[in-house]
């Protein structure tokens, strides 16, 4: 076999939070895809590092009261973790915010100057009189210009998704004072884009798939527009060499930490990114990214690379999106599910065979359906697959782990299998990982088929020698089963494989290996089911409101906000059904206190008339610096809320407040509690 040198790439997460599903369905994606050439010997590496600029950054970082420095360093961190958690190969993490990054935007820089392919425009741009500063996309909300939505961000409408730029927004306010932007005039960097049309046009139907290059050749079709490589300080990112106060926006520099990401890798190899990245090289370079960033690296990154002299990728394989439940992943609909919040409560391989069994190559969106992740994983992953090995590996017990030995013909029976190997390994080439799962399903249905007609359980009295070869069989043909799906469940295969003791890494001739004759390890449980009530956990009711309106009320004292409040947002219309799930009573407070280390927190006993006392933490404390005020009100809360335990204690239900947030928000009390007494209830 002619073996290949490949060179695969995620998209650089951000380092302003933390990862979510989305970035995990990708990176299993082409984890699995490098796996499986690896097990066909070819020579991969796999980078990724976080995308670490840009004002989203700036700001969560200023949100959190600390440093962009250390907020990347910090997130980088725990993206690594749960990558690794996740059995994500990378062969090196790093992150954009590096020595080797700056170089390589310098460098490519120079190179585009050099070209003449840089010039300066004078644009008009918003500006701050009161902050003295031109304000970036995020600096500035106001109303979207297609929806009228208020308190838009400055270059996106969360409420109807259209995009535009700051200028066109009605009524814009610098989040910083309130104060209405003037228009001032800047000088930006620009990029000559226009000059690679017609490379561009050639290059795309070869090096992406076919939708793809069709939706990007419509663009082609006009004059491409140049691209505005800077902005204006403030941004976190690398300074323009020769500027003033001038840095590269962060998509210029992003791309390039696949090869900084490289190039730190292959010096550990006295080698450079040149082994990779010079158009002699013989390597394969493949970017896994996301549908809506394929003008980013179908464009721009090819004309950068083409600018500087450098490989251009072999393709970019573009996917669709990951919905939950069949929504779009929304933090305010309870819908995002962090990587981190998933791997506390559920095993990483659960979802990698979910994912496999959905992935093809196209961009459809791929719908995490809770429902059908359980039936899907207890019912075929557990019930089908390590149902297999439990119950061939507790018979061999009766043997003491032997094996019995085979005869020819039976070697031969187990050698017929290959054609679903040969399969397989090409289902994982083209990336239909859902076939090549389909596949391993059939052949494991197969084996414990026979496993069902063979009664070994029955067998083991009757005819122990029969017995142990039906055994010996069943777990030979078992292991071929590992073999394939070692790239979609690497850490469950390699416990197994080692019950056969072999180390890993396996390589797609190990399903030829039989195994008769010897004595196995003795077998530990391999996987569980999911539990219903583990996975009702997974998606998280938005949280309740005083907290959320605490948590929003938090960002906006640090980003101060719009004067005048969004009217939009409303929720989707519900039935009268979910209003009666509600169980509101009135409830007094007795007590109301600060909570110790939680500097949003008041802790509040309640009384709630027959439903007893109740104690809960609600996140006013902004808005009540003197909690004592609270004792005696009768106030609202959710009462059939399920107790959450939180750091300081069991909160037993919620209470209802309204205002913006932070210091701006009252908890709802009755205006004549004369009439109502603690307990009744809400109408
Ligand atoms: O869209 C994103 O999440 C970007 N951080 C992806 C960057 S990919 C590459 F170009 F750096
Ligand atoms: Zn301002």
């Amino acid at each position: 076999m002619n073996s290949k040198k490949v060179l695969i790439t995620t998209a650089l997460p951000y380092a302003n939070g933390p990862l979510h599903l989305g970035h995990i369905f990708e990176n299993i994606m082409a984890d699995i895809w490098s796996r499986s050439l690896k097990m066909s010997g070819h020579e991969v590496y796999f980078f990724c590092a976080d995308d670490t600029h840009g004002t989203p950054i700036m700001i969560e970082a200023q949100k959190r009261g600390i440093t962009p420095e250390a907020l990347i360093k910090q997130i980088g961190v725990e993206h690594k973790h749960d990558f690794v958690d996740f059995q994500i190969s990378h062969t090196h993490y790093s992150s954009t915010h590096t020595e080797q990054n700056k170089q390589m935007a310098n460098l490519f820089y120079n190179k585009m100057k050099q070209k003449g392919l840089i010039h300066k425009v004078t644009v008009d741009q918003l500006y701050c009189e009161h902050d003295k500063m031109f304000l970036p996309d995020r600096f500035v909300k106001g109303q979207c210009p297609k929806c009228h939505a208020l308190d838009q961000n400055g270059d996106s409408c969360d409420i109807c998704g259209a995009t535009y730029t700051t200028r066109e927004l009605i009524e814009p306010y610098c989040i910083l004072c309130k104060n209405k932007p003037i228009l001032s005039k800047t000088e930006q960097l620009v990029f000559k884009l226009n000059s690679f049309r017609d490379d561009l046009a050639k290059w795309l139907p070869e090096h992406t798939d076919k939708g793809t290059a069709q939706k990007m050749s419509s663009w082609l079709k006009s004059d491409l527009r140049d691209w505005d490589i800077s902005r204006n300080a403030p941004y976190f990112g690398f300074p323009i060499p020769g500027e003033e106060n001038k840095f590269f926006y962060v998509w210029l520099d992003a791309p390039m930490g696949y090869i900084s990401c490289s190039n730190e890798f292959f010096e550990t190899q006295n080698d450079s990114y040149l082994k990779a990245w010079s158009p002699q090289s013989d390597f394969e370079i493949y970017h896994f990214i996301g549908k809506d960033i394929i003008y980013f690296h179908t464009l721009f990154w090819p004309a950068l690379l083409k600018t500087a002299e450098l490989k251009t990728p072999s393709q970019v394989f573009v996917h669709g999106f990951i919905s939950i439940n069949g929504q779009k992943m929304s933090k305010s609909k309870g819908t995002f599910i962090a990587a981190r919040d998933y791997l506390n409560l559920l095993p990483a391989d659960h979802l990698r065979y979910y994912f496999a069994s959905k992935l093809g190559t196209g961009q459809d969106d791929i719908d995490f359906h809770l429902e059908d992740f359980a039936l899907r994983t207890n019912g075929e992953l557990i019930g089908k697959i390590v149902n297999l090995f439990s119950r061939s590996f507790a018979l061999i017990k009766h043997f003491n782990g032997e094996l019995a030995i085979l005869s020819e013909s039976e070697k031969q029976l187990l050698k017929e299998n290959s054609k679903y190997l040969e399969q397989t390994q090409k289902h994982y080439h083209d990336r239909n990982f859902h076939l090549a799962v389909d596949l391993i399903r059939e052949l494991t249905d197969h084996v414990n088929k026979y496993f069902d007609q063979m009664t070994p359980w029955k067998l083991v009295k009757q005819n122990p020698a029969e017995a142990q070869k039906v055994l010996t069989l069943s777990l030979n043909k078992a292991f071929q089963i590992a073999v394939l799906l070692s790239p979609i469940l690497p850490d469950l295969t390699e416990r197994i494989f080692n019950l056969y003791h072999i180390v890993t890494p396996v390589t797609w001739n190990d399903f030829f290996r039989v195994f008769e004759n010897q004595k196995l390890n003795s077998f530990e449980p391999l996987l569980g089911r999911i539990e219903q009530v583990l996975l009702n956990q997974l998606i998280k009711q938005p949280q309740n409101q005083t907290q959320a309106s605490t948590d929003k009320s938090q960002n906006q004292i640090n980003q101060q906000p719009s004067p005048a409040r969004s009217s939009a947002g409303l929720k989707p219309e519900i039935d009268i059904s979910a209003v009666d799930a509600l169980d509101l009573r009135v409830a007094k407070v007795i007590e109301a206190k600060f909570v110790e280390g939680a500097d949003k927190l008041i802790s509040m006993s309640l009384d709630l008339g027959p439903l007893g006392t109740r104690h809960i933490f609600a996140g006013i404390r902004p808005a009540y610096p003197q909690p004592e005020m609270l004792i005696g009100k009768n106030i609202i809360v959710v009462a059939n809320l399920k107790p959450r335990k939180m750091k300081f204690g069991l909160s037993e239900g919620m209470s209802l407040a309204a205002g913006p947030g932070g210091s701006d928000l009252c908890l709802v009390t009755l205006l004549d509690d004369t009439k109502a007494n603690p307990g009744d209830s809400v109408k």
